[in-house]
């Protein structure tokens, strides 16, 4: 079992993808940004099960063996979906490398957790946290995943955007980034910390799962290869595949 199927609404599972590329060149990455319908983070959880079956099952029919949903919002509504449509695969969420970590040691709290509507709305981090009593305090951030799509990284409405929610959110002991694209503006969140004098432990869900991804794929002999579609080629999201991939990629379009 070495090739991994890798989706996310847009492009940021691109960051979990290159994560695990680094970690583990062995493994063969097949990802699939479902552009034509990002943002999920304000669609209903119906319509969002609806895109996981169509995706993975595209991704199994181009030889995943196991499916990776790097993407909170999918990971919170449709993961019995997924395992479903993965026919027998192993499927892992964005979420339980997260929850994983917390029970494997004591973080500071209150826990701060941001995510898109659904994510937040569906209290699967909030219920789970609580249950290993953690003081918790969640809120949905909507506006961060367009701007980040959009390629504004170091710029002033992101920043305003950081500034307003964190205020919102109030102090905490560690903040979760429970939406795989947060981990681009990770240092834009560090520094309101520090402008504070707040000392927060970032933990990036985006990481976590491409850490138990590599923790779980046996070792392949030599190099992976990497295939990349999109549910939609619009021309300037090919442009901002550079900042979440590192370097060039031409995706295909994908005909589902
Ligand atoms: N990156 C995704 C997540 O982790 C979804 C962002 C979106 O499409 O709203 O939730």
């Amino acid at each position: 079992m070495s090739v991994v199927g890798i989706f996310d609404s847009g492009l940021g599972g691109l960051l979990t993808a290159r994560l695990l590329r680094e970690r583990r060149p062995d493994i063969t990455i097949l990802y699939y940004g479902d552009t034509a319908h990002l943002p999920y983070g304000d669609k209903s959880p119906a319509q969002i099960r609806s895109y996981v079956r169509g995706i993975v099952g595209f991704l199994r029919e181009e030889g995943a063996e196991m499916i990776a949903i790097a993407c909170n919002t999918a990971s919170a509504v449709a993961y019995d979906t997924a395992c479903e449509a993965a026919k027998g695969a192993p499927v892992l969420s964005a979420i339980q490398p997260a929850l994983s970590a917390f029970e494997r040691r004591r973080y500071p709290e209150p826990v701060g957790v941001i995510g898109t509507y659904t994510t937040i709305r569906s209290g699967i981090y909030g219920k789970a946290l609580q249950s290993i009593d953690y003081v918790v305090r969640e809120l949905a951030t909507p506006v961060l995943v367009p701007l980040i799509e959009e390629g504004w990284i170091d710029h002033p409405a992101t920043e305003a955007a950081i500034d307003t929610y964190l205020t919102q959110l109030g102090e905490v002991g560690t903040l979760l980034l429970a939406c795989t694209h947060y981990p681009l503006i990770e240092a834009s969140i560090a520094r309101f910390y520090a402008k504070r004098g707040q000392k927060v432990s970032l933990l990036s869900t985006a990481a976590l799962l491409a850490e138990e991804i590599a923790r779980i794929v046996l070792p392949a002999e030599g190099e992976g290869t990497l295939s990349f579609w999109v549910s939609d080629d619009n021309p300037r999201f090919l442009e901002l595949a550079q900042h979440f991939w590192g370097a060039p990629i031409s995706p295909a379009l994908a005909v589902r």
